[in-house]
Formats: C-alpha cells, structure tokens, sequence
C-alpha cells in the first residue's frame, strides 16, 4: 500500500518521526501466548458506523494498520452479522507480509474464524468459497448448516444451544490459533467484553461526528465494566488517533 498519511507517536515518548510499517509491527506486536485483540474503528462521538458501514470511518492510516494487525494474527474472529453485512471476502497478505509470517513460523495467512449461532451463512460468499486457509466456523450442538457450508468450512461446535465463546476460544488454542484479532461486530465484542475474554482494544477515532442514530463498538446484554490500560497513542496527520490498551496483566 502506498503510505500517503504519516502516522506518529503521541505517547509514550512522543516522537514526530514517521512510523514506518516495521516501527508499527513492533509497537502493536505478537503477546506470545494465547492473546485476543479486539480491533475497531469510531466517530468521536461514538459512532460504530456511517451511512451502515464502517468503511465511512476508515481512511488509509486505519487500513494500514488493520493490514498490519492481521498479519500479525493466527486467527482471524468475526461475528456472523459483520461477515454478512460487510460482504467479507477471503483473507489477502501482501507478498511481503505473508514472507513475514512466514520468516517468524507462522502460517502464510491467518485462519478465518466465523462466529454463528445460527449458521445463516452462504458457502458461495468469498470469505469461504475463496479462502486460502479452510475457514472455521464457531456455533453450538443445536445448529444446522446450510447445504455445502461443510465443503467450504469447519465446524466447531462448542455449547449446547448458544455459542459457548470460553469454550470456544479453548478449543481455537489448541488447533494452534493463540493469537486472535476479533474485527467485529458490536454483538460480538459485547459477548466477549461479558465473558472477560478481551485482553486488549486497537481503537482507530476518526475525526467527525456522525450525529445520532449509529450504534456503538459494543452491544448486546450489560456487563460488569473491564478496566484496561494504555499502551500507546498514534496520531495520523489527518486527526486520526490510534489507540492502544491492553490488560493490566496478561492471563
Ligand atoms: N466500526 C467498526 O470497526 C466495525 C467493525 C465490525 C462491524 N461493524 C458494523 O457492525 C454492524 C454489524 O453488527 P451486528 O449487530 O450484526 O453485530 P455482529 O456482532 O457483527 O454480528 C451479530 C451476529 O454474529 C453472530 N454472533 C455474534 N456474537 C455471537 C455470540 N456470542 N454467539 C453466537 N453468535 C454470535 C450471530 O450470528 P447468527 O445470526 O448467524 O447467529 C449474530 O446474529 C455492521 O453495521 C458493521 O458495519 C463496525
């Protein structure tokens, strides 16, 4: 991708120099065991969505490192209704990213995790019909698969009559994803926020109000608040701030 927008260090140690994308690797990193990243982009105002999409919040600095963070990920988690809705096509890695995976024992792309209590899926969306790790699909004992779902898809059934995340994310680990990136969506994340499952949030702000009526990165039932802490700020010199907390202690 060609960088057109400079993305530099707020905090800690503030620094104007532009961040190249080995500066980046290296800021946002692997944990090294297993590990969910949650990665998300916002109006200021809370807006998870424009005009429906989240393509209206996302600019080039928030694309590079959405590329980035994929790249650094086993396992790719999405919720069904994000896949849907955003017409999720198969995971690509630049050449140079996939020689990075590769050089650092990781598997050329990063495994596409679906999150599906319903199996409402089509097999022919490219995400699956195109993939090029077989993809995983996550529901519960009670769910049926439409016809051809298991020609394009594991499924990996971890509950009764609800997907059971804990479970879930257990059974990921041990087929070798540790280190998941969740894209979405805000049922999801709030499921995940709910069961003490996140253990850091990238937050892209983009720099506008989108006004009322979009929801927010999160939904779904309450849950006791998660306290996290700040690893770093980025700012791209169109007012785009990148965020970065994580758990306090890893677990
Ligand atoms: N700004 C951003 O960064 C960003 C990122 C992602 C998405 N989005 C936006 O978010 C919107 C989509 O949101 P959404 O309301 O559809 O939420 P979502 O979390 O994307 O999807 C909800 C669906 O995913 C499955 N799912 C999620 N959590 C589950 C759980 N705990 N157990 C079982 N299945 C689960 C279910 O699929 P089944 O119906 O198949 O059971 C559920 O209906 C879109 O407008 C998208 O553009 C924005």
């Amino acid at each position: 991708m060609t960088v057109k927008t400079p993305i530099s260090r707020l905090w800690p140690a503030p620094d104007p120099a532009p961040l190249s994308d080995p500066d980046l690797t290296a800021l946002y990193g692997r944990a090294g065991g297993p590990h969910l990243r949650v990665n998300f982009v916002s109006s200021l105002d809370g807006a998870v969505t424009l005009d429906g999409y989240s393509a209206g919040l996302s600019g080039e600095p928030d694309k590079r490192v959405f590329g980035l963070l994929r790249m650094l990920c086993d396992g790719l988690l999405v919720a069904a209704g994000t896949l849907r809705h955003e017409g999720y096509r198969a995971v690509r890695l630049s050449a140079d990213r996939r020689a990075w995976r590769r050089e650092h024992g990781l598997a050329e792309y990063p495994a596409l995790v679906v999150v599906s209590g319903s199996l409402d899926l089509d097999p022919a969306q490219a995400a699956f019909a195109d993939a090029p790790v077989r993809p995983v699909v996550l529901t519960h004992a009670g769910a049926q698969p439409p016809p051809g779902l298991t020609d394009v898809a594991e499924l990996v059934r971890c509950g009764t009559d609800r997907v059971d995340l804990a479970a879930g994310l257990v059974e990921l680990r041990r087929r070798g994803l540790a280190e998941l990136l969740c894209e979405g969506g805000p049922q999801l994340f709030g499921a995940l926020t709910a069961a003490d499952l996140v253990d850091e949030l990238c937050l892209t702000v983009a720099p506008l109000l989108a006004g009322p009526g979009p929801g927010r990165i999160t939904a779904g039932a309450t849950s006791p608040p998660r306290q996290l802490g700040l690893r770093h700020v980025l700012a791209a010199a169109d007012g785009v701030l990148m965020l970065r907390y994580a758990r306090s202690v890893e677990r």
